[in-house]
């Protein structure tokens, strides 16, 4: 069984960087006529989602998006749609809340979807980013945090579905 090897970023460092992002989406959208819609997407994002958009202080509606894949921890490079959100989106501002940006590919994939659905404008949330895991070419508008090539858990992340009610963010050790 796996185990944490070390807290890669605590609660307090978590909780500041998430009113940081809110306080721009904020200021970005203030002015904005149309309607903004967050798009959370499951698991991963649960509670970046939850405490992301709470701090946000534009009235705005909340859909939740299922999608997958990875399988352990190496991605099979596809993606799964296992959930849809149940509103239209034409003319509305979309905000996708991802998790993590590893390859690139199901943020890539969600942002094509929402833009072929007709969205005002579709940009991307994610917690964290691991650039040099890349393999198509994306960049989330918001980003909590810049990782190198571990694999973390907690905050929502798994492995393997476990881990995720940490309250921290961890490296865990899989050899
Ligand atoms: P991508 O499509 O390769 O960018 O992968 C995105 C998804 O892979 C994320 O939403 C996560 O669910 C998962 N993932 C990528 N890296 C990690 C990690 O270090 N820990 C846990 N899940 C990860």
């Amino acid at each position: 069984m796996e185990r944490i090897e070390k807290i890669l970023i605590d609660e307090r460092t978590i909780a500041k960087r998430v009113k940081e992002l809110a306080d721009r989406i904020n200021e970005d959208y203030k002015d904005s006529k149309s309607e903004l819609v967050f798009v959370g997407i499951l698991k991963g994002a649960v509670y970046f989602f939850a405490d992301l958009t709470r701090a946000v202080k534009i009235p705005a509606k909340l859909e939740l998006m299922a999608a997958s894949s990875y399988e352990g921890s190496e991605t099979s490079g596809e993606v799964r749609l296992l959930h849809d959100i149940t509103e239209p989106v034409g003319g509305k501002d979309i905000i996708i809340v991802e998790d993590i940006v590893d390859t690139g590919v199901t943020l890539k994939y969600l942002a094509g979807l929402f833009k072929s659905r007709g969205a005002k404008s579709v940009r991307l949330c994610a917690l964290l980013d691991k650039p040099s895991r890349r393999k198509v070419d994306i960049k989330a508008d918001y980003t909590g945090f810049e990782i190198g090539d571990d694999f973390v858990v907690g905050y929502g992340l798994d492995y393997n579905q476990r881990w995720r009610n940490l309250p921290y963010i961890a490296v865990i050790d899989i050899t």
